[in-house]
């Protein structure tokens, strides 16, 4: 695929996020581990997608004098995991912006049409106001962060971002046709789905990797 006819997709391109994935696509990767590197990606991509974000000056007084100087408002962004996997990148993104508001939405694939469907929404107040950055870890048909999206501006969200680690081309395609205008961050860009629309080689199900509900 080539990403660079989505104008508004950053395929992210770093020796340690690169590491740190391949750990996560590693399938003897224990829980405590993937819970742990999931974050951490979170934080890699996180600092690269709040790179536009706002300041505003504020007065502060250093040991030598009173200067004013740039400061991020935490509560004009919203982080908005998609649940269950987009959990896990939640705390990551919190270390980088600790008073930032965080909303749910609730999202599982039926196993057999792959279809989203939608269970829990509880999102904070004047969301036309804020930075909204969707996070999930995995685009694979693109049906959830799709349906997510369209939820968000309903409840009045103006400005969004989508972060993800790991993306299928078709994923890309779909979000890209639906959002043009959405910003889009992707860890790593892989070869295709496979019939069950798992992403490949992709990490498995993340949701099960993050909370250990592996089948066995
Ligand atoms: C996974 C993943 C995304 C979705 C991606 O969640 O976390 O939300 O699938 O697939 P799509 O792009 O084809 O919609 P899942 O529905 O498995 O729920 P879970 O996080 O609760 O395991
Ligand atoms: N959801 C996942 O967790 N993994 C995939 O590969 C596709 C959808």
């Amino acid at each position: 695929m080539d990403i660079s006819q989505y104008k508004n997709v950053t395929l992210l391109d770093h020796p340690l996020l690169k590491h740190k994935i391949s750990i996560l696509r590693d399938k003897n990767t224990p829980t405590s581990q993937f819970r742990q590197i999931v974050k951490e990606v979170a934080v890699m991509e996180g600092y690269e997608a709040l790179k536009d974000v706002k300041t505003h000056l504020v007065e502060i007084e250093t040991p030598i004098e009173k200067t004013k100087q740039p400061m991020v408002e935490g509560s004009h962004l919203c982080f908005v995991p998609i649940l269950r996997a987009g959990m896990g990148m939640v705390d990551g993104m919190t270390e980088l912006v600790p008073t930032a508001k965080v909303g749910h939405i609730g999202l599982y694939r039926d196993e057999v049409t792959h279809e989203p469907h939608e269970y829990y929404c509880k999102l904070p107040d004047h969301l036309d106001q804020k930075e909204v950055y969707v996070l999930d870890p995995m685009l694979a048909t693109g049906g959830s962060s799709i349906d997510a999206i369209k939820l968000l501006k309903q409840h009045g969200a103006k400005h969004l971002h989508f972060i993800c680690i790991i993306a299928a081309p078709e994923g890309v395609k779909a979000f890209c046709e639906a959002n043009p205008d959405i910003p889009l961050y992707i860890g790593a860009l892989d070869r295709q789905l496979n019939e069950n629309a798992y992403i490949c080689p992709g990490l498995g199900d993340a949701g099960d990797r993050i909370f250990g509900t592996v089948k066995e």
